[in-house]
């Protein structure tokens, strides 16, 4: 039975824990898990804080949060080229918000770290042979061959290396000069360039140049403004692979507090929320700002029962709930839940995945999403906001800077025949560039009205 007061980092453990792997040898994992908590920190307790910070002023309705990056990161795609493409085309979707809505925006990607993933077979068979499912590079390989699916504790040391040089480039590309604002044009990607969506940046970048000239001339440059020469980034990823979190968690010495320091924040996954299961237990006790995944059969006692567990203290910036209803679901399931925690004087942020109960198989075999649904999901959740008074605070996609073709549709038209082409990713189809900055100048709009509406912008 879990006790609300008390919380140590090892009590999960004796808590049922859906989808984490079975290691054929456990000491070799406990050695792992040992060294692994000897390895620097790769984030700090502060930073989490600020994060938390800027968290609450998104709960209040004075920010916008956005969230993305790969559904998995793998060992395979390490390469500096995609990390700097990711990280590009995310800052070009915080300028599209930013400059289109008047709303600061809270950039956190789903990099360095997102490795763990869930599944809902826990086999897969092909031609008649089954074995254990793929569960992302840091518990197996993705081969389909008995060895690779064997779950192989090393694989935690080579994520924490990835991790820690991923996160490396990222504070250099935010903090190093590659995100002064003087450099909006060169964001811009090359396969994209004759795309509708490039045209709409470069005008939109066209302006951006002109107001800075213009703040230039009155005494405000990248020389003595840091606001207009760094950016802040944050990292995230689920907190899935418990012993892994559980390494990385350590206590804070300015507050005493525990912190898990594999990244920023961390978020419970739709298929592990249960309120007495291990993962809810962990995160309770760790200070970093925390993500829910909320899915179409969650329920409002259900959803009220764990911001009660994970947000006892009702502070903002803490708890962000992650609503992923689908396109067809979202309008009847998502009032009931915003009005409950609304009516409870809750202070989460509300954040949109219109990516995770949107999937589709499409004729050709894969596993796609159509661009008009992620946005039908993405429009139902702003009306569903305004229509009850609160903040459509955010959205989480999955996404990347290369030019795959994984989800179908938005102005490039890709349809079911194009899928072959270049499809790459390790488990969820991706918005690729030019899709990601559609999506964001149709978010712009949105945020824009709401904000029109609410008197924050006029
Ligand atoms: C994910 O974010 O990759 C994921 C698995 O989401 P969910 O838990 O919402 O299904
Ligand atoms: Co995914």
């Amino acid at each position: 039975m879990v006790t609300t007061t008390q919380w140590n980092p090892d009590g999960w453990r004796d808590l049922p824990a859906r989808q984490m792997p079975e290691y054929p040898d456990p000491s070799r994992l406990a050695a792992v898990e040992a060294r692994l908590r000897t390895f620097p920190p790769l984030v700090f307790a502060g930073e989490a804080r600020l994060l938390r910070r800027r968290l609450a002023d998104v709960a209040a309705g004075k920010a916008f949060l956005l969230q993305g990056g790969d559904c998995a990161e793998s060992f395979a795609e390490f390469h500096p080229d995609n990390i700097r493409d990711t990280f590009r085309v995310l800052l070009q979707m915080a300028v599209v918000l930013t400059f289109g809505s008047g709303c600061p925006v809270v950039k956190v990607g789903r990099l360095a770290g997102q490795f763990a993933k869930p599944r809902s077979d826990a086999t897969e068979s092909r031609d008649g042979v089954t074995l254990p499912s793929y569960r992302g590079d840091i518990v197996n390989g993705i081969e389909f061959t008995p060895e690779a699916r064997i779950p192989d504790p090393d694989r935690l040391l080579q994520a924490y290396s990835q991790a820690a040089a991923t996160l490396n480039l990222l504070r250099a590309f935010s903090q190093g000069g590659y995100a002064d604002l003087h450099r909006v044009h060169g964001w811009n990607i090359g396969f994209v360039d004759d795309s509708p969506q490039a045209a709409r940046y470069r005008e939109l970048a066209d302006r951006i140049a002109e107001s800075l000239r213009f703040m230039e001339a009155c005494g405000i440059s990248s020389e003595n403004t840091p606001q207009v020469r760094q950016t802040e980034f944050y990292t995230s990823h689920e907190a899935l692979l418990l012993g892994y979190e559980r390494a990385m968690t350590r206590v804070d010495s300015t507050t005493g507090g525990w912190y898990d320091t594999s990244a920023h924040m961390l978020w419970v996954g739709e298929r592990t929320r249960q309120l007495d299961g291990a993962h809810v237990e962990f995160l309770r006790g760790i200070g970093n700002p925390l993500g829910l995944k909320a899915g179409p059969t969650m329920t409002p006692d259900e959803l009220l029962a764990l911001v009660d567990r994970l947000d006892p203290g009702n502070e903002p910036g803490r708890l962000t709930v992650i609503t992923r209803m689908g396109a067809d679901r979202i309008r009847d399931a998502l009032p009931p839940l915003v009005e409950r925690i609304r009516d409870e004087g809750r202070h989460v942020v509300w954040s949109c995945d219109p990516m995770h109960a949107n999937i589709t198989r499409a004729p050709s075999g894969y596993k796609t999403r159509d661009f008009s649904r992620i946005l039908d999901e993405v429009r139902a959740f702003f009306d569903v906001h305004r229509a009850l008074g609160t903040h459509a605070g955010g959205v989480h996609v999955e996404m990347t800077g290369r030019d795959v073709t994984e989800c179908i549709g938005g102005d490039q038209a890709i349809t079911d025949a194009d899928l072959a082409d270049r499809y790459h990713t390790h488990c969820d189809p991706r918005l690729n560039a030019s899709q990601s900055l559609e999506l964001a100048f149709r978010v712009a709009t949105m945020l824009r009205e709401e904000r029109e509406r609410s008197g924050t912008v006029v």
